[in-house]
């Protein structure tokens, strides 16, 4: 398949937690940025929420004022799919988690996008051989992994599938070494990817533990965050292995493992707090609480402590760690 050496032109189709932050990243990077969402809510508020994060870089300077408003023109809202597909050679959709839901886009795309248009999946966990099963041509197709919040987290994984074809992954991988990204191309797909498979391992201990009164919630949060977080923000962990020492691992591997949680079954309590419309942040209301004030400045210091990380650790070595 023939690639457009350069990719200006990009569509996001889904403009939620993940879309808005896709968007801003590539229109930040100089891409123009055609922009869908089905909820006319949510396409309305897209430029105030791109705005207030890219206040939030300024204030850290991580860019220039100047910057800011140049960014936002390049956010083109559009109120139809076809309209923000129309012209754009990479499109990634963020839409709800529903696989018959990105199937039939899919098959949408594929009628109205140009024949060399690059298809992306942001899922969270379907392979492009199961979103993309009703395309016609699976090549032009593969999932761009990206992490919450996806204008911060450095890396976006990268999943062709059986069918995609070598040159579009090697375009998708340079446009997003280009718009400053650090792409992990994974050697085959499986469900989750690489990195969703080791949070969900952390999730259903951590499930467990709340539910076995182990700790307060906000004690488990500091617990992870002052060891584990800590650690991972310098170190991998392998790497973390080899310096804790594997003898000491294999002992606490041989110990632990049989009485960590195993069980496959969704923790109850998270199947009641989403029974209950608590969804976390963008309903006010998760495992902890979020009034407007106490939700502006929970944000405000995740971005603020994430801005000073990126600097610190991804800004210097875009490409990852010097030997
Ligand atoms: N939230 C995360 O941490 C995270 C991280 C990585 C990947 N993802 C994946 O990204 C995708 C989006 O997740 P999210 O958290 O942004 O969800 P979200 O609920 O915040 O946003 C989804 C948006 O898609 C819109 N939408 C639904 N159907 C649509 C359609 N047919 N066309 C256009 N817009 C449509 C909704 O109106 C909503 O605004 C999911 O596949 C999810 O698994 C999420």
């Amino acid at each position: 398949m023939k690639q457009t050496d350069c990719i200006e032109r990009v569509a996001v189709l889904g403009l939620g937690t993940m879309g808005h932050g896709i968007a801003q990243t590539f229109a930040l990077a100089g891409c123009e940025v055609a922009c869908f969402d089905a909820s006319a809510a949510m396409r309305d508020s897209l430029i105030e929420r791109v705005g207030g994060n890219l206040a939030a870089f300024v204030a850290a300077h991580a860019i220039d004022s100047e910057s800011v408003e140049p960014t936002l023109a390049r956010l083109r809202l559009v109120t139809t799919e076809a309209e923000a597909v129309a012209g754009a050679q990479f499109v990634t959709e963020a839409v709800f988690e529903d696989l018959a839901m990105k199937q039939t886009l899919f098959a949408r795309l594929e009628e109205c996008s140009g024949p060399d248009t690059i298809l992306a999946s942001n899922s969270s966990s379907f392979p492009i051989s199961q979103s993309g099963i009703l395309l016609k041509r699976p090549e032009r197709a593969l999932v761009t992994h990206w992490f919450n919040p996806p204008h911060l987290t450095p890396v976006v994984e990268v999943v062709p599938g059986p069918g995609t074809s070598e040159g579009v992954v090697e375009t998708t991988h340079q446009l997003l070494r280009r718009i400053g990204k650090l792409p992990i191309r994974l050697r085959r797909e499986l469900p989750g990817f690489l990195v969703n498979r080791v949070q969900v391992a952390i999730q259903r201990e951590v499930w467990d533990l709340v539910d076995q009164k182990v700790a307060t919630p906000e004690e488990i949060d500091l617990a992870i965050r002052g060891t584990i977080g800590f650690r991972l923000a310098a170190l991998g962990p392998l790497e973390i292995h080899d310096f804790a020492g594997l003898d000491i691992q294999l002992a606490t591997y041989r110990n632990l493992a049989p009485e960590i949680r195993s069980n496959p079954v969704v923790p109850a309590a998270l199947e009641r707090l989403v029974s209950a419309g608590k969804l976390g942040v963008k309903t006010g209301q998760g495992f902890f609480e979020y009034p407007p004030e106490r939700l502006a400045n929970r944000k405000a210091r995740r971005d603020s402590l994430l801005l000073r990380l990126w600097k610190l650790l991804y800004q210097a070595e875009p490409a990852g760690e010097p030997e």
